[in-house]
């Protein structure tokens, strides 16, 4: 099977978590296939909370009406893909740039299933380029503050977040401690968010694979 068809079976496989109400959205490829999976049971649900405009665009295109998070209040469920995930739960995200909102709506969230393709379960995180979403004036300084905790950043040129900021990826990390590292670099003046979701790991981790839909907890 090839990556993306381990996608979407791990999005098939999350859809057994949706107990009706309003249901939190992620964003990205694996997400999309959830997306269409969504739809085949939206009469069941009240709605979504999307964490982008490109997820808010598909989910309307399904007919599924998209809500906005201070109206919906706290949610039962957000699924979410990830970039990485160690064994703890604890994730890189925002390859696709949407890392602040989902960390928002993953906050607001009691349960965060998270799907992926199994070779996203990862011993140490940081193999994949950190993300990290920058207010535009601060892109220079927090650069040179990353290089300071031993990462190599890069600018994602000419990408712009749905919140008008700009993203780095940051190179060369081995983040064993990832609470730690999230905190300290949230601490940066300038930055949004750090792609690091170890304060608020996943709670259900459920990875396509060859032999089928593994879930981690
Ligand atoms: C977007 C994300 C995505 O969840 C992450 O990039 C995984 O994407 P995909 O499902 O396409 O592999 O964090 O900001």
């Amino acid at each position: 099977m090839d990556q993306d068809a381990l996608k979407k079976q791990a999005a098939e496989a999350a859809l057994s978590y949706v107990e009706g109400g309003v249901v939190g959205v992620g964003t990205g490829s694996t997400v999309n296939h959830f997306i269409d999976f969504l739809a085949t049971i939206k009469g069941r649900i009240d709605g979504a909370v999307s964490s982008s405009e490109v997820s808010t665009e598909r989910m309307k295109a399904h007919g599924i009406p998209v809500m906005d998070l201070n109206a919906a209040g706290e949610l039962a469920l957000y699924v979410d893909g990830a970039d990485e995930s160690n064994h703890r739960l604890q994730l890189i995200k925002g390859g696709g740039g949407a890392l602040t909102r989902e960390k928002i709506v993953a906050g607001a969230s009691e349960r965060f299933v998270c799907i992926a393709d199994e070779s996203k379960l990862v011993d140490v995180l940081g193999a994949f380029p950190l993300p990290v979403e920058v207010i535009p004036m601060a892109r220079s300084h927090v650069a040179r503050e990353l290089v300071k905790l031993g990462g190599t950043p890069v600018w994602r040129e000419g990408f712009v977040t749905d919140n008008g900021n700009v993203i780095l990826d940051v190179q060369g990390l081995q983040i064993t401690e990832p609470v730690a590292l999230e905190q300290q670099i949230n601490n940066l003046a300038g930055v949004v968010t750090v792609g690091i979701f170890a304060l608020r790991p996943a709670d259900v981790l459920i990875l396509g694979s060859a032999t089928g839909p593994r879930t981690v907890t």
